[in-house]
């Protein structure tokens, strides 16, 4: 039965423990009817409701086998705009607050990659010899254009596995919208930095001669993270003075640099399994965001794991902070009422062909 959606203004000026109770009674009533995913940079407040917390590229296989009627996603809207699209069309997809977007999405807007697409092409024939690859932190129309050009979709934990993929079809690839994740993964797998130009797409031709386009063996889109932009080589100098017995753990969203100086780099999930295995007494420094640091090093403390924040200063997801238990018990409570709010809903087509390179994506890795 349907009724008139709750306000969300009845919750904003509850107190969190109040919306915690709200939450569990509300869960409690939907049973098996939703599912909660919680990404690893949700506060803890919400991420302790998720049925499953994961990186990227687990939370999306999680959403593509939930046999829940709703998916309340805690995490950013892409992730949600993916559990839509992978879900049966039946299944209803959640964001609880739509303010929580993802900046670095945000710098590839389908109107920019279609000019770069159409710029190259006075250059070479780009759907013979480029491979576009998605990081799957981009808007599902970007996938679509992925779909229609021969492309995929990459996580922070499968990136060389679908580079390897894409080179083994096409001489080059257009990588975006995180140069970082691109460039640290290419080098890994033997590509020379000078064989990797990065594309402006605020400039004509991307800022790039000619020349250097057809050397490229991968384009690197100019977008970046504006949280793991914060940390920086001297702060792992820093900390490799003052404990040399300390282990560096990072992002592959981090610079290049960061990357280099790191003892493991890899996705949120691949931070916990290796601190969650390494031996008790060991130091950290860990190069991601806070929520996740925080958490670690509270979890492992009693095994003796010192777990050290990189950088000096707060470096929070503030999209992925949106989400907070007024929001989640909103949604929770409206459901139970019959009542769907801040329904994601990826356009048919846009689905369809954005579905295409993210099964691409789960069967390559
Ligand atoms: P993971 O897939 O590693 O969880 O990364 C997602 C993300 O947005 C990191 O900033
Ligand atoms: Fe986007 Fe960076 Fe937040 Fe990840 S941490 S969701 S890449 S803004």
């Amino acid at each position: 039965m349907q009724t008139q959606a709750i306000s969300f203004d009845r919750f904003s000026q509850q107190a969190d423990e109040a919306c915690q109770e709200r939450i569990v009674a509300a869960k409690e009533k939907l049973g098996k009817r939703v599912v909660i995913l919680g990404h690893h940079y949700q506060r803890d407040e919400v991420i302790q409701h998720a049925d499953y917390t994961g990186d990227s590229l687990k939370l999306s296989r999680l959403a593509s086998q939930s046999e829940a009627e709703y998916i309340v996603f805690c995490g950013v809207h892409f992730m949600a705009e993916v559990a839509d699209i992978l879900s049966r069309p039946e299944q209803v997809s959640i964001l609880p607050d739509l303010a929580a977007g993802c900046s670095m999405a945000d710098m590839a807007s389908l109107a920019k990659v279609e000019r770069a697409w159409r710029e190259l092409s006075t250059v070479l024939d780009p759907d013979e010899t480029i491979t576009p690859i998605t990081y799957i932190n981009s808007a599902a129309d970007i996938k679509a254009f992925c779909g229609e050009h021969g492309g995929i979709v990459c996580t922070s934990s499968n990136a060389q596995k679908i580079l390897a993929w894409a080179w083994g079809r096409r001489e080059k690839v257009l990588f975006f919208p995180d140069q970082h994740l691109g460039r640290y993964s290419s080098f890994k797998m033997g590509v020379p930095l000078d064989e990797m130009v990065v594309w402006d797409y605020d400039l004509p031709m991307g800022g790039l001669t000619p020349e250097q386009i057809k050397k490229a063996k991968i384009i690197l889109w100019k977008g970046y993270c504006s949280v793991h932009q914060m940390f920086q080589p001297q702060h792992i100098l820093r900390f490799r003075n003052e404990h040399p017995d300390g282990i560096v753990i990072s992002h592959p969203e981090n610079c290049f640099e960061v990357c280099q100086l790191s003892d493991y780099v890899g996705s949120t999930e691949y931070i916990i399994k290796t601190i969650e295995e390494a031996p008790a007494n060991t130091r950290w420094l860990v190069g991601t965001e806070l929520n996740l640091v925080n958490r670690l090093a509270n979890r492992f403390k009693e095994q003796g794991k010192i777990i050290q924040f990189m950088a000096p200063t707060v470096c929070m997801c503030s999209t992925m902070a949106r989400i907070d238990p007024q929001h989640l018990a909103w949604t929770l409570e409206n459901l139970v009422e019959g009542n769907v709010v801040n329904r994601i809903v990826v356009p048919q087509h846009e689905a369809e062909l954005a579905k295409i390179t993210l099964d691409r994506m789960l069967e390559v890795s």
